[in-house]
């Protein structure tokens, strides 16, 4: 798979997400792939809870990007991408290419041997009236998985986003990615009016 269709991806994702926020909720991209705009409400989203996690960085990138490839392969998001491409990717989430990286707002979480988890937040539309924080990313490396690490980042995110003024949190999900729209159902995201 080409870096442009990798990158294609997340463009097509806000490009969804301004739609659904501002009509039906749901929307055909390209592929067939059915995806879904969901909103956090953070003024009544849960607390956050103690976890060692830290802000993500530039440095972070090869090791941000070995965690994509591993927690997406074998997903209903992934098309066999390399980790080149998987480097672009992260490299275009963090340079800003879909909308400001709010670095403050996004966290990772150091395991043996790379990182277990991370949460990534850019600012979409920022300066229009539909300006809202995008999780870009939430990934967590499979050996990891289901120990609560990506409910207790992005809930770090969410929690940093209030304290800068924020008051809802977006995102947009594959439909059928069950492990995902069970994780945001759970932590209170509601399908985008
Ligand atoms: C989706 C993903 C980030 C979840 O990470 P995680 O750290 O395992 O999530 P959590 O442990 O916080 O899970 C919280 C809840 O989400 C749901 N969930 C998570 N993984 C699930 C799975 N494989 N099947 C069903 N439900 C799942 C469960 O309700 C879970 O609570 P429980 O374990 O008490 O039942 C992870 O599976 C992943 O990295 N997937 C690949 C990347 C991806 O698809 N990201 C989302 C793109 S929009």
């Amino acid at each position: 798979m080409s870096a442009e269709r990798v990158g294609l991806r997340l463009t097509a994702w806000a490009d969804e997400l301004s739609t659904v926020s501002a009509g039906s909720g749901k929307s055909e991209p390209p592929k067939g792939r059915k995806r879904l705009g969901m909103v956090l409400d953070l003024v009544s989203a849960p607390g956050s809870t103690d976890l060692a996690c830290r802000t993500a960085a530039h440095s972070d990138k090869e090791a941000l990007a070995a965690l994509m490839l591993d927690a997406y392969r074998g997903t209903v998001d992934y098309d066999g991408e390399s980790l080149e491409d998987a480097l672009r990717e992260i490299d275009h989430t963090l340079s800003g290419s879909y909308g400001r990286f709010l670095s403050g707002c996004s966290f990772v979480l150091d395991g043996e041997g790379g990182l277990s988890a991370a949460s990534l937040v850019v600012l979409l539309n920022e300066g229009r009236n539909d300006e809202t924080p995008l999780l870009a990313f939430t990934m967590t490396r499979k050996r990891d998985q289901r120990r609560g690490l990506a409910s207790a980042l992005i809930l770090r995110s969410a929690a940093s986003l209030s304290q800068l003024g924020h008051s809802r949190f977006s995102l947009v999900v594959t439909a059928d990615n069950v492990p995902a729209r069970r994780l945001y159902d759970r932590l209170g995201f509601k399908p985008a009016r």
